[in-house]
This record gives structure tokens, C-alpha cells and sequence, in this order.
């Protein structure tokens, strides 16, 4: 027996990601910029490093309850109530995870029996996609038309819904494209589940990363929408934590029930010290998230520059998170060949973008989460490449 022949079925179907794949090409070459991945370059602010020391003099290097502590709960009870229009109770309707990525494994097999469907915002963020696999169940679909703005448009989704129809998954402001949805798209997103009965599992991760003139909805807060809405966020973008691995999950009464019921299984709890962290970042000084999002923003204006140099490259302007998703099959239908291409010549890393569903072919994405100057000048040789072809 060779060790394929002692792998689970459902191994078959899971995709390893492009990103990874990018990172094992550009392993060993000198001088890479890495756009291909969505990385803070900022360190965690300070009075949360010192939050962290401080809880780890103070002895909190123990398991806490699963759920996570109940200050910390407290704390994201009140700032989605602030924040976001969701009202929660702490002690039941909150669950503090291990990363937000957690929370998309337990939502899965938590909610999916095998041969359920589960409607993909396409692009989509793979998780959603390989986690529906992962359980057993269908992912489906549903693409957003780029030359209509990715606006959602409820005949594409409830042409796809069927009896065995249960989530929708979704991600606003967007990875890949950087999309914020307008109120009207979630408005007709919580139409069609409501209709059909479907949980909608919304991933707020980059809600604090909004430019020009959008502003953030969380569709948890729309009328209808309470009930069968996953609202999860995490801290990995907004305060540069992503190797804290600390997130969390609202949901209502039974829906969160459940999610802990597995959480305590994939992870007994999360870090302790973590928690402490998060504590601090969501009660302390807000300003560091501004100072990062303005950071950010000036990187994405310097991209769009470059990028508007070659008229055959075309976007959706992407006013959250820190991506932009650029079309390029003008120029190069593979986005996968394209991707190798650039690695090869240039030395800048980019993401694939059939990584994230179909309506990524031809498309890269590029991150700017990385210093400035990497940026511009991985943008540049980018475009300059380009500019031969
Ligand atoms: C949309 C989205 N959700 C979740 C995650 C994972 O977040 P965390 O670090 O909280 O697990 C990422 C990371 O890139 C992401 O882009």
C-alpha cells in the first residue's frame, strides 16, 4: 500500500491553494517581492505586543473556556452593537476562534450534510469552496458579472438554489477583488435567503480597510438577516495579528450552539494570550487601524496608477481590503501562465487568479499589504513586462 492508497476520498477533491504553489515556485530565486499574499508588513501594534507580555506575567498561559474568555466576548458583543448593528448576547451567541479561517471548516460541518449545496460568490475566497468539499457537500457558483461592478443579481443566485440549497457564502469587502458590496446587493442576498431558507455565512475580515466612498455593511444587521446570519471577523488584518490566529464568530442562539460544539473539538479553545491581545486591540486606542488603512490606501491609488498605464488591463476599482484583481487576458488568456511569467522575468510574485473560482481566469491578484516601495516597484516591473508583450 502506497501512502496515496491510505488517503481519505475527500482528499481527492481538495484543491492545494495557488497561492502556496506561487510561494513553492519563488522558493530559492533571489530578490522576490511578494504580492501573492495577504500579509500585513506592519507588526502588531504596541500596546497589544504589551497586553500580550503583560497577560503572560500575569499567568494566563492556561485553557480558557472554549467559547474564549467572557471579557472578550463582552468586548465583541459591544462592538457589534456599536459597530455593526448586531445585537448578541455574550455569554451565548459569541464564540472567540482560532483565526477566522476556523470558523469556515466548522460552519461546513456544522451545517452541511453531504449533497447539500452551498452558493459561492464567484470569485470567492477558497476556503468557502474547499470547506463545502470538505464536508461532503456541493459548492455552487454563482458568478458576479465584472462589467456590471460584481453587482449580485437575484436571478443568478435563485436560478442556482434548489431543495438542497443551504448557505451562501460571502465576503464583503471582498478577497479577491477588493468589492464592497452596496446595500442593495446584500439587501437582495438576504431576499433570496430568506425565500429559500438559507443560512448566509458572512466573512468580515477586511470591514476596517474601506476606501473612497464606501462604507461597510454587515448584512447580520439588515432586517430578516439575524436569524440565519454567520457574522465572522477576525484580527489578523485590521491590527497586523495574523500569527496570533485569534478570530470570532457571532450568531444567533442555536446557530452558535452548534459552532462551539465542534469548536471544542478542533481546538479545546483558543490561546490564551491571544485572547488577552484581542482584548486589548478591540478596547484600546483605534487609531493604529487608521494610521494602517491610510498606509494602505496610498499603496492602492500608486497600483491603480501603474496599472491605468496599459490600457489593455481592466478592474473593477476595488475600494476594501488590500487587494486589487486585475483582468488580463487581453494580454494572456492563462492567468496561471501569466503568473509564471511574471515570476520568471520579474521576480514579483502574484496570485493566479482561477485560484478563486472561474470568474478569476485571466485575472491576477495582486496584493499591496507589502512595504510601499516593494510594491510600487513590483507593480512597476509588472507593468514594464507588460508593456513588451
Ligand atoms: C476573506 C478572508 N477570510 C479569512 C481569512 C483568514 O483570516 P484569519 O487570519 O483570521 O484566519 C483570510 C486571510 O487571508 C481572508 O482573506
Amino acid at each position: 500500500m502506497t501512502k496515496e492508497n491510505l488517503s481519505a476520498e475527500r482528499l481527492k477533491f481538495i484543491k492545494p491553494s495557488a497561492i502556496r504553489r506561487m510561494i513553492d515556485l519563488s522558493a530559492g530565486m533571489k530578490d522576490v517581492i511578494h504580492l501573492e499574499q495577504g500579509e500585513p508588513d506592519f507588526i502588531t501594534p504596541e500596546h497589544i505586543l504589551e497586553a500580550a507580555k503583560k497577560a503572560m506575567d500575569e499567568g494566563y498561559t492556561h485553557y480558557t473556556q472554549t467559547q474564549g474568555l467572557l471579557e472578550l466576548r463582552e468586548a465583541v458583543s459591544e462592538k457589534l452593537s456599536r459597530e455593526n448593528g448586531i445585537d448578541v448576547d455574550p455569554k451565548t451567541e459569541v464564540v472567540i476562534v482560532s483565526g477566522t479561517q476556523e470558523t469556515m471548516a466548522i460552519t461546513a460541518l456544522a451545517f452541511l450534510n453531504p449533497g447539500d449545496r452551498a452558493l459561492v460568490l464567484d470569485p470567492y475566497y477558497p476556503a468557502y469552496f474547499e470547506d463545502t468539499l470538505i464536508a461532503g457537500a456541493v459548492p455552487v457558483p454563482v458568478p458576479l458579472d465584472e462589467e456590471e461592478g460584481y453587482r449580485v443579481d437575484q436571478e443568478e443566485l435563485e436560478k442556482r438554489v434548489d431543495s438542497r440549497t443551504k448557505l451562501i457564502w460571502m465576503c464583503s469587502p471582498s478577497n479577491p477583488t477588493g468589492h464592497v458590496f452596496t446595500k442593495q446587493d446584500l439587501e437582495t442576498i438576504v431576499e433570496v435567503a430568506k425565500k429559500h431558507d438559507l443560512l448566509i455565512f458572512s466573512d468580515e475580515i477586511y470591514e476596517k480597510l474601506i476606501y473612497d466612498d464606501a462604507k461597510h455593511i454587515s448584512i447580520g444587521s439588515l432586517p430578516g438577516a439575524e436569524e440565519r446570519t454567520i457574522t465572522v471577523n477576525g484580527f489578523s488584518k485590521a491590527y497586523a495579528m495574523t500569527g496570533w490566529r485569534i478570530g470570532y464568530v457571532a450568531a444567533k442562539g442555536a446557530l452558535a450552539k452548534e459552532i462551539n460544539k465542534l469548536h471544542y473539538y478542533m481546538v479545546l479553545c483558543p490561546s490564551s494570550v491571544a485572547q488577552k491581545a484581542a482584548l486589548a486591540a478591540l478596547t484600546g486606542p483605534q487609531d493604529c487601524v487608521e494610521k494602517m488603512r491610510q498606509e494602505y490606501d496610498r499603496r492602492r491609488k500608486a497600483v491603480l496608477k501603474e496599472l491605468d498605464k496599459i490600457p489593455e488591463i481592466s478592474y473593477v476599482r476595488p475600494k476594501g481590503a488590500f487587494y486589487v484583481f486585475p483582468d488580463f487576458s487581453k494580454l494572456e488568456r492563462d492567468d496561471e501562465t501569466l503568473a509564471k511569467e511574471l515570476l520568471n522575468k520579474t521576480h514579483v510574485c502574484t496570485a493566479p487568479g482561477s485560484g478563486f473560482g472561474e470568474g478569476g481566469g485571466g485575472h491576477l491578484r495582486i496584493s499591496y499589504s507589502a512595504p510601499y516601495d516593494q510594491v510600487i516597484t513590483g507593480i512597476s516591473r509588472i507593468v514594464e513586462s507588460l508593456e513588451e508583450k
